[in-house]
């Protein structure tokens, strides 16, 4: 036979490892001698004439591990005391004595979530083995309890590992994407830092300046799709080219699904960095306060950082001449708010463009 006290399982309120029973009972005959019969199983106990006084101890000297209480008592019965247990300590098994023989009392207070069900008199053999058993009971439902609980962390922290270690994954294809081309070498990175600086101006923060970080460094994360002949080229592209080329927005967005849950901020910003304030963007259109703000933000970041930076084609701006290029083109192409903030965060251009 297990002792009580092994029974106390990883949810056991009690410190101590002692399990604690309250026996209710209207006759303090019984009372005692239930007391003595428990207390030889281990339990240290307690005792109460009525529900209400149950109700009061329980309320006073928290949960204990088992209450045993008589059917009928004044006040609050043993029904009325089994469903307030039941809904407020429902750690605390309920074993219910009666002397009356009714299969439909037993029933109701199994229905109502009792432990088990004694007829009076109760031999002390039988009080011992129906308690033992209802704590063996409870302690798989603890244990059970317990390792879901668990595994359900063991799995959010899995889930969690998976989704780190593909940003990780796509971060470094994005760098390894740049690094092959000089003239895009740190574009990703220098453009997640002019973003969150933009955004931290408009008031951005937290988690949404974590969104618009991660979203600058993998907003060209499709061109991995993108023949790299195009890229580069030194010369105006065909307008077949110019719609290849195009298709990298919605491409990086599908490489993305995996945090489409977790970040989708960061998949739209990845999907309309190449939208237009005016409608004329790609890959959808989209047109004015359509276009989401992050990825307005971000597209102001993008365009001076292509503008000061050597490309194939042209020389590259300075970066005073790129900040005035980007007001002319605010309202037209780009967020006017999100140029303004971006001039704001960055008032002395010269110490522009900053190093990836
Ligand atoms: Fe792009």
């Amino acid at each position: 036979m297990t002792a009580p006290g092994e029974l106390v399982g990883p949810l056991e309120p009690l410190a101590a490892g002692v399990a604690r029973a309250l026996v209710v009972d209207d006759e303090p005959s019984v009372r005692h001698a239930l007391r003595r019969i428990l207390a030889q199983m281990g339990f240290a106990t307690i005792e109460a004439g009525d529900g209400g006084e149950a109700v009061s101890l329980l309320e006073r000297d928290g949960t204990p591990t088992l209450v045993v209480s008589d059917l009928r008592m004044p006040g609050i019965d043993g029904l009325g005391l089994l469903r307030i247990v039941r809904e407020r300590w429902p750690d605390t098994s309920v074993v219910m004595l009666s002397g009356m023989a009714e299969t439909s009392v037993a029933i109701e207070c199994l229905q109502e979530g009792a432990a088990d069900f004694l007829l009076k008199p109760v031999s002390v053999g039988e009080l011992q083995e129906r308690v033992t058993r209802v704590l063996e009971k409870r302690a798989l439902v603890q244990q059970n309890r317990f390792y879901q609980q668990y595994l359900e962390r063991r799995v959010a922290e899995q889930a969690e590992r998976i989704r780190e270690l593909f940003l990780e994954g796509v971060q470094l294809l994005a760098r390894a994407l740049e690094a092959k081309d000089a003239y895009t070498r740190g574009h990703s990175i220098r453009v997640s830092r002019y973003a969150v600086a933009t955004a931290e101006r408009l008031g951005l923060s937290g988690l949404a300046l974590d969104h618009i970080r991660l979203g600058g460094e993998l907003h060209d994360i499709g061109k991995i799709g993108t023949r790299e002949a195009l890229l580069h080229k030194p010369s105006a592209l065909t307008p077949e080219e110019r719609s290849q080329i195009a298709e990298h927005p919605a491409l990086g967005e599908q490489m993305l699904q995996p945090i489409a849950r977790e970040s989708p901020t960061v998949l739209r910003i990845v999907r309309s960095h190449h939208e237009r304030i005016d409608g004329r963007g790609f890959p959808d259109g989209l047109a004015g306060p359509q276009i989401p703000m992050e990825a307005r933000i971000v597209a102001v970041a993008d365009s001076f950082d292509a503008m000061t930076t050597l490309r194939p084609y042209r020389a590259p701006l300075t970066p005073e001449a790129a900040i005035e290029e980007l007001t002319r083109v605010a309202g037209s192409q780009l967020d006017a708010d999100a140029v303004a903030a971006f001039a704001a965060a960055f008032p002395d251009p010269t110490l522009l463009p900053l190093s990836a």
